[in-house]
């Protein structure tokens, strides 16, 4: 069995190189490298560096396990855990010098699908603010020595947060939900990083998040945090966070935010 202490501790190790790596790409200046599936959906050359790296520590120190990245794709391994990860989370802020991005690492045992995986260990590091966040299952969520919860809204109405999915197909029923869920808010954001979104709701900087059409690296790692803070996340009604939805949130206001998306 592993001991997903371990995990962490080589999730945090890597993002921490990996994140001042990215840094300081960003500083020497940023290509894009190419256009995937929309006009925002970008890969910059540093992307493509950083995961390299992470992927060649990863090899090097736990040799048999799967991996699944954003820019290299997916590998199956020979251990139960795979390691998915998200090289730059909030690629659009880092090619235009906004520095809300983050490297996002989890390891997960079991089948590396979002259905039926069961995430272990989960950092999503911001170099640029130095805000590691890291979770191991049945541990607790942590940013420094402070452990992190989620919060409690009061009346006042919820800071939410939200994203926009890459094809414009998907927009009209991304603001048609703004619509929808706005009642509930004191104040919306679209910060740009969902694995940051996800972090802030379990370190209860933001009290609720929602967002169609994430990938398996946008949030594997933040729904251990969101989750180890006491959070909920999960999807569809029923289901697991995935490309169909995203909602996370203190268990109150994951209620609301549910019945206000699906009902
Ligand atoms: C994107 C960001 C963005 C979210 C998109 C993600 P990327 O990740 O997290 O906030 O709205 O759904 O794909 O492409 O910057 O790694």
């Amino acid at each position: 069995m592993v001991d997903a202490s371990d995990l962490l501790l080589l999730a945090e190790q890597i993002a921490r190189e990996a994140g001042e790596l990215a840094r300081r790409r960003r500083d020497e200046g940023v290509r894009i490298a190419a256009t995937k599936s929309a006009l925002a959906d970008i890969v910059t050359e540093a992307d493509r560096e950083v995961e390299t790296l992470i992927r060649a520590r990863l090899a090097a120190a736990r040799p048999g396990d799967g991996f699944l990245g954003e820019e290299s794709g997916a590998e199956r391994g020979s251990t139960e855990i795979t390691w998915v990860v998200d090289p730059i989370d909030g690629t659009v802020n880092y090619a235009y010098g906004i520095p809300h991005y983050a490297v996002s690492i989890a390891a997960v045992a079991g089948d590396p699908d979002p259905e039926l995986w069961s995430v272990q260990a989960g950092v999503v590091f911001a170099p640029v603010t130095g805000d590691l966040f890291r979770a191991a299952r049945g541990s607790g969520a942590w940013l420094g020595a402070d452990r992190l919860a989620v919060s409690r809204p009061t009346d006042a109405g919820a800071l939410l947060a939200t994203g926009f999915g890459y094809d414009p197909a998907t927009h009209a029923g991304d603001l048609e939900r703004v619509r929808t869920v706005m009642p509930l808010a004191r104040d919306l954001r679209r910060a740009g990083a969902a694995s940051l979104d996800l972090a802030y709701v379990a370190a209860g900087r933001l009290d609720g998040y929602f967002e169609r059409g994430l990938a398996p690296w946008d949030h594997a790692a933040g729904a251990l945090l969101v989750e180890e803070a006491g959070g909920v996340v999960g999807g569809a009604p029923g289901g697991r966070p995935g490309r169909q939805m995203t909602i996370a949130a203190g268990p109150d206001l994951y209620a609301a935010l549910d019945t206000a998306i699906y009902h």
